[in-house]
C-alpha cells in the first residue's frame, strides 16, 4: 500500500493553506514510486469500448484529438502525443489503492484515477480544470508549468480541447517519479513530456446546485415524494392578479425548503445520488451455477478477504446510520440498528474480512446483501 510521504508539512496544513487553495509542488511523495499499471496495458484498456479515453497529438502545429477506442497505436509514432484514459481505478485494483494515499478527503469527492501516457514532446495544452487533482509522476520526466488563478482567456483549439491562453508561471518544476504537483480547480497548467512519461492523476471533483437541485428532483419523482401543493388557506386580499408578490414567493420557496429541510429525504436523495458511478464498474458477475451461499460467504471472509471492485461507491450518513443504512452503487439498503458499526467498516474499508465485519456477521439481511454483493460482483474475493 501506497503511503504519502509529506516533508514540509502535515495533512492538516496541507488541508488548511492549500487544499482548493492554491498548487504546491510535493517533491518524493511517493519515494520509490512505480507504475501502477503498464503504458501497453493502459494502451490496452484504452481498446475497450467501455473505457473512456483519448489520444490527443499535434498535427502540423495543429492541436488534435481522437477518442478511443483505439486499435493500434502506431500512426502517432514516436514523438508528441498523449493518450489519456479515465477511471482505471475502476480496471485495475493496484490503481485503485492509489486512492488510498488521500484518505483524508472523502470519497464523495473523489472523480477518479485517470492516467496518461505520453511520448516524448506529447502533452494536453495549456488548460483550466474544474477539479482538484494529484498528479503523480510515474515512470519518465514530465515538466510542468502552474500559472496563478485569474481572468485567463480560454478558447477551443480543437472542438474536444479547451485551451488557455499563455500564462506566468508559479511552479516550473520537472518532475520525476514519486513527484506530487496538486492543482485546485482554476489554475491553468501544462505539461510537456520530456522523456515518454506516466502520470497518474487522482482527481476530486465538487458538484453544483445545479447538478444537485437536477438529482433531486429527479429523486423525488422516483420515491414520489413532495408531492404536496402549497396551501394559502387564510391568504390576504390580493389586488393586483400579475403580481407574484413577496409573501408568495415566499409560500414558494418555504414548500422548497420543507424539502431541503427534511433530514431523512435528504440523506437518502445525498447518499443514492452521491453513490452512483459516473464510468461503468468492472464487474466480476458470478455464473447462475457457481452462484455463493451465505456459509460460502462466510468460509471466505474468515479464511481470506473480500476486495470492493474499483471505483465502486459505498457511503453512509449520521442521519441514517443508526437505521444500518448504507447507499452502494445508487441503491439504498437498511439492514437496523445492529448493523450499524458493520455498515460503517464496509463503507470505510477497501477490502473486508471476518474481523472488520464482525459486528454484521450474524445478521440475516446482512449477510444476504453481501452474498448479493458477490454474485453479481461488487465484491470480489482476493
Ligand atoms: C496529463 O496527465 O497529461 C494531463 C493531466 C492534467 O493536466 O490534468
Ligand atoms: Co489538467
Amino acid at each position: 500500500m501506497l503511503t504519502l510521504q509529506l516533508s514540509d508539512f502535515s495533512v492538516e496544513e496541507f488541508l488548511a493553506h492549500y487544499w482548493q487553495k492554491k498548487p504546491v509542488l510535493i517533491r518524493q511523495g511517493f519515494p520509490g514510486f512505480y507504475d501502477l499499471i503498464r503504458p501497453d496495458e493502459l494502451a490496452g484498456l484504452a481498446c475497450e469500448p467501455q473505457i473512456e479515453s483519448r489520444v490527443i497529438y499535434r498535427q502540423d502545429g495543429v492541436w488534435q484529438a481522437e477518442t478511443g477506442p483505439f486499435e493500434s497505436y502506431g500512426r502517432f509514432g514516436k514523438k508528441d502525443w498523449t493518450l489519456v484514459v479515465q477511471a482505471v481505478d475502476h480496471w485495475s485494483p493496484d490503481v485503485a489503492d492509489l486512492v488510498q494515499a488521500f484518505s483524508f478527503i472523502p470519497k464523495w469527492r473523489l472523480d477518479d484515477v485517470m492516467i496518461s501516457y505520453a511520448a516524448t514532446g506529447g502533452g494536453v495544452g495549456p488548460h483550466i480544470d474544474l477539479y482538484d487533482v494529484f498528479i503523480c509522476q510515474g515512470s519518465g520526466r514530465r515538466h510542468w508549468r502552474v500559472g496563478d488563478r485569474g481572468n485567463h482567456h480560454q478558447f477551443a483549439a480543437h472542438p474536444a480541447l479547451l485551451h488557455t491562453a499563455p500564462f506566468e508561471a508559479i511552479i516550473d518544476a520537472e518532475l520525476t517519479a514519486g513527484d506530487i504537483l496538486y492543482i485546485p480547480p482554476g489554475f491553468p497548467h501544462e505539461g510537456i513530456c520530456l522523456e515518454h512519461s506516466m502520470s497518474f492523476s487522482v482527481g476530486f471533483r465538487s458538484k453544483s446546485a445545479r447538478d444537485m437541485l437536477s438529482g433531486l428532483a429527479d429523486y423525488l419523482i422516483d420515491h414520489d415524494v413532495g408531492t404536496a401543493l402549497i396551501s394559502d388557506a387564510g391568504r390576504p386580499l390580493h389586488t393586483k392578479q400579475g403580481h407574484i408578490n413577496q409573501s408568495d414567493l415566499a409560500l414558494v420557496k418555504a414548500q422548497m425548503q420543507s424539502i431541503l429541510d427534511d433530514e431523512q429525504v435528504m440523506a437518502d436523495f445525498v447518499g443514492t445520488f452521491l453513490s452512483k458511478t459516473k464510468c461503468e464498474l468492472d464487474l466480476q458477475v458470478i455464473e447462475d451455477d457457481e452462484e455463493i451461499t451465505p456459509e460460502a460467504l462466510l468460509d471466505m471472509l474468515h479464511n481470506g478477504e473480500l476486495r470492493r471492485t474499483g471505483g465502486l461507491r459505498c457511503f453512509y450518513l449520521d442521519q441514517t446510520v443508526d437505521q444500518g443504512v448504507c447507499y452502494v452503487d445508487g441503491e439504498r439498503y437498511a439492514f437496523g440498528a445492529a448493523a450499524r458499526d458493520a455498515v460503517i467498516a464496509l463503507c470505510d474499508h477497501d477490502i473486508v474480512d471476518a474481523v472488520i465485519l464482525e459486528k454484521g456477521l450474524h445478521l440475516a439481511a446482512f449477510v444476504d446483501a453481501l452474498v448479493d454483493w458477490v454474485n453479481q460482483g461488487y465484491w470480489y474475493a482476493e
